[in-house]
């Protein structure tokens, strides 16, 4: 893309794909692009309005909006039943769904370190608008009874274990594989870490069963850890107290059958604070006269935030071993999280797709809450970012003239909407469901903990942009994660 006056151009990015195993190539969300974002807002949108482009924003959603567990759990980031190619199963024409959930009793502010793995259930197969508002589901329960989840961790000592995001993978005979990201905080009375929080990719294994009644699990009774941040690709607590490493997402490539990959969230594997960013991570054509200074942007701290996607593959069939590559793409100096990532293969293109915050930006770059996409030939390519060289897929309606305050006190001239959605999931043909944050500003806001409206994009070689012809003038049924396929369990009961 060309630059918009005012502005740098983006980095050029091939597109041309890298060996997944043997190369150590890892694409850069340059700053250079990152800083199309701001090049596309409006500088005059006024209070309240949205200064994003629309085609990119998902539509306003209600303050008056139903909850999926009619008022049992917080319900936050949530994942369906899928297969190697990120299909989504129904179960005996059960739609099954996994969700981070805690008690209601908690703010939903505190729901980090008490977060436990539920799961709902809903007959497949009927169309949204024949739904009940808030989608129809039931709430399962718990998916791990107490204590099973702690086993993993040497030291015993930790004052909140928890469980964080995944995947899960299910198998002809009912198996479920799932991963996910099982972390111990070792925290005092006042909450301050005595030591870093020990995150760990792990795998859980149960059987799923489905009658006329519902679904129901056995297994999950075991964990295996999988992975430990490295300190050589992946950012470790030595290095860094507040590292990512979670959110795994297990996939195959048809361009390397036989093998089975994990992308993940991380954060480049250097010291915290250190002056690690490069030209190369700014990304500017030489001669671009309004090119960024290295030295000045990490004189402004932008080199606390080292955001990177991993990759990891499995070393087994039973996808109980793997081990880590090279990562798939930094953000250097231009975010600190790229949470939740998948891969999405669309006519011969590879689409990585993660979540990331307003508030995780560095120095000077802004963007709003929302999924960023980015393109290439392969998993492991020089990733295009979509949509005008900026990575943006789908945002919240977001005014960038104006600060975004905090889930638990929106800015008063912030769009009500700006954390309306957060971590998105992309599901076949292109249908995005996200969890509501909080809805309003700081004088008349309502927190979410539940699943918001599910909408539409059409992805298509480096744009994504929002169906405004789905649902209702873009959004559809809320919670709405609908199965692509059946599956008819091997298993007899
Ligand atoms: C995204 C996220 C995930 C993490 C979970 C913890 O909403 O930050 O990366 O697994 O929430 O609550």
């Amino acid at each position: 893309p060309d630059a918009v006056p005012g502005f740098a151009a983006p980095t050029v990015h091939t597109q041309e794909a890298h060996h997944p195993i043997n190369s150590d190539f890892t694409a850069r969300w340059t700053r250079a692009d990152a800083m199309q974002l701001q090049a596309m807002s409006d500088p005059t949108a006024g209070s309240r309005e949205n200064s994003m482009p629309t085609e990119y924003t998902m539509p306003t959603v209600s303050q008056d909006f139903p909850d999926m567990s009619n008022d049992q759990v917080w319900v936050w980031d949530t994942w369906p039943l899928t297969d190697e190619r990120s299909h989504q199963y129904s179960v005996l024409g059960w739609e099954v769904v996994f969700s981070l959930v805690a008690d209601r009793s908690l703010g939903f502010d505190e729901r980090h370190q008490f977060a436990r793995i539920g799961y709902f259930y809903r007959e497949a197969g009927i169309p949204a608008d024949e739904r009940p508002e808030n989608g129809g589901w039931t709430y399962g329960g718990l998916l791990f009874e107490d204590g099973v989840t702690g086993v993993i961790f040497d030291d015993q000592s930790f004052s909140h274990q928890t469980e964080w995001s995944g995947s899960a993978r299910v198998f002809p005979d009912g198996t479920v594989k799932l991963f996910f990201t099982d972390v111990a905080f070792y925290r005092d009375a006042s909450g301050a870490d005595i030591k870093p929080y020990d995150p760990r990719i792990a795998l859980s294994i149960g059987t799923i069963h489905a009658d006329d009644d519902g679904v129901s699990f056995t297994g999950f009774d075991a964990v295996t850890d999988l992975l430990q941040a490295d300190g050589r690709w992946y950012q470790d607590g030595d290095q860094n107290p507040y590292f990512n490493f979670r959110d795994p997402f297990t996939f195959e490539d048809p361009a390397h059958p036989g093998e089975t990959f994990m992308v993940f969230e991380g954060n480049s594997a250097v010291e915290r604070g250190s002056r690690s960013c490069t030209v190369e991570d700014l990304g500017y054509a030489a001669d671009d006269p309004h090119a960024e200074d290295l030295t000045e942007v990490m004189d402004n701290g932008a080199v606390y935030q080292m955001a990177n996607v991993g990759l990891a593959v499995a070393e087994n069939d039973d996808l109980t071993a793997w081990r880590f590559l090279p990562p798939i793409l930094s953000a250097n100096c231009v975010t600190d999280q790229t949470e939740r990532p998948q891969i999405y293969i669309k006519d011969g293109k590879y689409y990585l797709f993660t979540i990331s915050h307003r508030s995780t930006f560095a120095w000077g770059m802004d963007g709003p809450e929302g999924v960023y996409g980015f393109v290439g030939d392969g998993i492991r390519s020089d990733f295009q970012p979509l949509n005008r060289g900026s990575g943006l897929a789908l945002g919240n309606p977001t005014n960038l003239n104006y600060l975004q305050g905090n889930p638990f006190d929106p800015d008063f001239n912030q769009h009500p909407g700006a954390f309306q959605a957060y971590s998105h999931y992309v599901m076949p043909n292109g249908l995005v469901q996200s969890f509501i944050d909080t809805i309003g500003t700081t004088d008349n806001f309502r927190r979410g903990g539940t699943l918001g409206p599910t909408v539409r994009l059409i992805i298509s070689g480096t744009t994504a942009m929002v169906d405004r012809d789905y649902g209702d003038v873009g959004l559809g049924g809320y919670a709405d994660i609908p199965a692509d396929r059946n599956l008819v369990p091997t298993f007899s009961d």
